[in-house]
């Protein structure tokens, strides 16, 4: 895409979209916070919007709408059974993601339930660039173990590698040899690797894990949740592709899996997710489980609306104007924070910026939870929601002993052309001056403890008065200032 340069002055991210419907935030006072963060448990999952300024928390269903998806939801056309809004959305996915058969599903998660519930067994094992919770949860689930095959380069905080989602090729090779391909039911690829920073892979490596998985005749299955942005930056960082279509690069990535599922919370800026094949064999494996699970095979669970802006939002996912907004800011702000030294994933990624707690909170031991702090902290003094995407949110082992997460990241979302630059330096600010205060953040315990997906809805405490500490120092330097 062309890059729109300034006459005079920094140059920044334009916005190439204009704001029509907005929504009232609010900015509450610290006090309040703290009193919300109390009620939540600390946990930014449990905060209610009315608390929240800056809702950083996800991508997931919160990209803004355009106004061809908003109109295409007054079009919808309801019935139960082989609905016109369907044959829309199968078109759709057939034109952008290149199968030809779709299975629709309510989220991404419900298909990551139906590809383990046929697949996956006692003694399975699931070799993948990296596991996302929801995936390893449902895999576990079923009986089966995962295998997480990154390059080393991958879990370093201050890289240039451009492809750090990248499969190490020859532990893939070892792996199928130790546990045999007869135990491999798939090899999964994510796009944009999410809990590494949003870090893409490059066409080429897919290619190499297509050709080992064909030696062994092993499935390839890829998770496109995040495959738009994937695309666009192997179109800014693979030689080969630099002057191909966004739609070209994806049904490159695309046509080398067997089974592509994907969240459309986040692929399609819309609601809801699916399954596609071109083969008969998985597609006739799979279809039965829809209907058992998700509802008739024409709507799997959505609303006819959603499917409808998910359609139109399958075809905006080819505009690079559009695409490429939420990885421009997420750039902004990753070089504004590094050059003030703040620890922050590099290069930028997708989805959001993520915060290194490891560095940040060196102070914190991970079994106090240093990126559940952080979150915690950053919410405290600024109203700023982000994720815990570190140690909270891995599972316990088969024994009940924590197994502590190669990052500790606190993730802050970037959805699509949701925030506008000022908040975007709002929150530059913010985080700058918790960095400068980091010593005062303390660390966090569980008092209630889900067993399956724990960060979601679990509890916990501040080790110490530290939130009150850490609120009195704010009130120092900000005085009156929300
Ligand atoms: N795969 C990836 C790569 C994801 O990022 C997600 C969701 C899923 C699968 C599951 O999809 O939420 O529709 O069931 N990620 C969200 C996040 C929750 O905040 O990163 P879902």
């Amino acid at each position: 895409m062309q890059e729109i340069k300034f006459y005079k002055g920094e140059n920044i991210p334009l916005e190439l979209h204009k704001v029509r419907v907005v929504q009232k935030l609010h900015l509450v006072p610290i006090e309040r916070r703290l009193e919300a963060l109390q009620e939540g448990g600390y946990n930014t999952f449990r905060l209610n919007t009315n608390d929240v300024f800056l809702d950083m928390l996800t991508d997931s269903g919160t990209n803004a709408m355009s106004d061809n998806q908003v109109a295409a939801m007054m079009q919808a056309d309801d019935a139960y059974a082989g609905s016109q809004s369907f044959y829309r959305l199968l078109k759709a996915v057939q034109d952008v993601l290149g199968k030809q058969y779709y299975l629709p599903v309510h989220q991404g998660r419900a298909a990551e339930n139906i590809i383990s519930n046929a697949y996956v067994k006692n003694g399975s094992i699931i070799p993948m660039n990296y596991h996302f919770t929801t995936a390893m949860a449902h895999i576990t689930q079923y009986g089966g173990k995962i295998a997480e095959l990154l390059y080393d380069e991958a879990y370093v905080v201050d890289s240039s590698h451009p492809f750090k989602g990248n499969m190490n090729l020859e532990k893939l090779e070892e792996i199928i040899q130790i546990h045999g391909a007869k135990n491999i039911p798939f090899i999964r690829m994510e796009a944009s690797t999410n809990l590494i920073g949003g870090q893409p892979f490059s066409v080429q490596n897919l290619r190499d894990v297509r050709a080992i998985a064909d030696k062994y005749k092993i499935r390839l299955v890829l998770d496109a949740s995040l495959i738009g942005e994937n695309a666009y930056l192997v179109k800014q960082r693979e030689e080969e592709f630099k002057d191909a279509s966004l739609g070209e690069i994806l049904k490159t990535m695309t046509g080398l899996a067997d089974l592509v599922y994907f969240s459309a919370r986040k692929l399609s800026s819309s609601r809801g997710g699916g399954i596609c094949t071109d083969s008969d064999e998985i597609y006739h494996e799979l279809e039965a489980l829809v209907p058992l699970f998700e509802g008739f095979l024409t709507y799997g669970g959505m609303s006819v609306r959603e499917m409808e802006a998910m359609a139109v939002g399958l075809y905006e996912t080819l505009d690079e104007t559009i695409i490429c907004q939420s990885p421009n800011y997420i750039k902004y702000l990753v070089n504004a924070l590094d050059s003030k030294d703040i620890p922050v994933i590099k290069p930028a990624g997708v989805l959001g910026v993520h915060l290194d707690a490891m560095q940040i909170c060196a102070h914190i031991p991970q079994r106090q939870y240093p990126a559940g702090s952080l979150a915690a902290a950053l919410f405290l003094i600024s109203g700023i929601r982000g994720m815990e995407r570190g140690s909270i949110s891995n599972q316990r082992d088969e024994y009940g002993n924590e197994t502590y997460a190669d990052m500790e990241l606190l993730r802050l979302a970037i959805p699509r052309r949701v925030f506008t630059l000022s908040q975007i330096k709002y929150v530059e600010d913010r985080v700058n001056w918790l960095y400068d205060n980091r010593e005062l953040i303390g660390g966090l315990r569980f008092v209630y403890e889900p067993p399956v997906l724990r960060f979601f809805m679990g509890g916990l405490e501040p080790v110490s008065d530290w939130p009150q500490r850490l609120m009195t120092k704010f009130k120092e330097d900000f005085g009156e200032s929300l």
